[in-house]
């Protein structure tokens, strides 16, 4: 229930202060290249938008799905629970996961010792890069 709670207040929060953010995308297409060593981006009719690693989920279509939602690939309990709890991508809270993963979890399911399998920070151009991966959608 206090997961549930915490989760809520991530959802309602960012909708009060503007969830669409001035990020770049190009910006953001640019800075992928630190990303696809664990991350591949993969159209739905199969297409390979940007070939990369397997450490971490295929990120098409992230914006606008479930935190920990893609098909087949194992995530850290925090985030699956983040997700089951109703935590949906959006940029803003795409942007605050890539820059500080663990802190956004703790946040997110609001357990002290939640950790996300994803050891990478992306502090600057956080939101250029939510940009970048919100025109990579259906
Ligand atoms: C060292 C490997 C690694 C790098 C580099 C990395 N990630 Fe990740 N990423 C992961 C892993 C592993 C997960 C799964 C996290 C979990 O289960 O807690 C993840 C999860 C994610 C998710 C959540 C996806 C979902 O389906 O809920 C997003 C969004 C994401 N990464 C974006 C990025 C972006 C953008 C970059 C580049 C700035 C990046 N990652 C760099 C390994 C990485």
């Amino acid at each position: 229930m206090k997961m549930k709670l915490a989760v809520l207040a991530v959802m309602v929060l960012p909708m009060s202060s503007g969830a669409v953010l001035a990020g770049d995308a190009a910006v953001g297409e640019g800075d992928f290249k630190k990303c696809k060593a664990c991350h591949a981006i993969t159209a739905a009719d199969g297409t390979k938008i940007v070939k990369g690693g397997r450490t971490g989920p295929d990120l098409y279509g992230v914006i606008g799905r479930a935190a920990g939602s893609s098909e087949g690939f194992k995530y850290s309990a925090s985030l699956a629970q983040a997700g089951e709890g109703g935590l949906v991508w959006d940029e803003e809270r795409l942007a605050a996961f890539i820059a500080d993963p663990n802190r956004f979890l703790k946040e997110a399911t609001g357990a002290e010792k939640a950790k996300s399998k994803m050891t990478f920070k992306h502090k600057k151009g956080a939101e250029d890069m939510a940009a970048y991966l919100a025109t990579l959608t259906e």
